[in-house]
């Protein structure tokens, strides 16, 4: 991934200017889309400004951080065509690109340090789905989304 849309939460804050530093010496474009600051906000909004851009193909993917990575996860999960995966290890950061194809990343700023989260941001941006058996899979998850979409009369 070489574009990325990154967010946060005030509980994010610090991890994130911390990461985007990270991801500049990398090379990788970023869209920072808040929060800009440690005063207190709702994940909701950031979860949703990057799954938007996802969405539309602005960028390759989104990178969310909040207190567990699990509010911010669970709202840009509500978009479809979104996977978000949260994760504390690299393990799960590598595989949920290789067979899940996700193209969002979530961490909790009070569960992984920086150097960690360092870890499990390069394992995930330079992992790559594998497609195969897995394309299946991913669009048998697509097809569930559109079943359970309400239907416009
Ligand atoms: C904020 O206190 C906290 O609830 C939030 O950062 C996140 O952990 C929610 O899932």
């Amino acid at each position: 991934m070489k574009k990325i849309a990154f967010g946060c939460d005030h509980v994010g804050f610090i991890l994130k200017e911390e990461i985007l530093t990270h991801l500049a010496a990398k090379g990788i474009e970023v869209i920072d889309k808040g929060t800009w600051s440690g005063e207190r906000t709702d994940y909701p909004r950031y979860a949703s400004a990057v799954a938007e851009a996802v969405v539309a193909g602005e960028v390759d993917g989104g990178i969310l951080i909040c207190g567990t990575g699990v509010g911010i996860s669970i709202t840009a999960n509500k978009f479809p065509g979104i996977r978000a995966v949260v994760c504390s290890e690299t393990y799960s950061a590598q595989l949920s690109r290789q067979h899940n194809n996700t193209n969002v990343l979530a961490f909790g700023s009070r569960v992984v340090g920086l150097e960690l989260a360092k870890m499990i941001v390069d394992c995930w941006l330079s992992a790559e789905f594998e497609g195969g058996r897995h394309q299946t899979r991913v669009a048998a998850i697509a097809d569930i989304e559109a079943q359970q979409r309400p239907q416009s009369s």
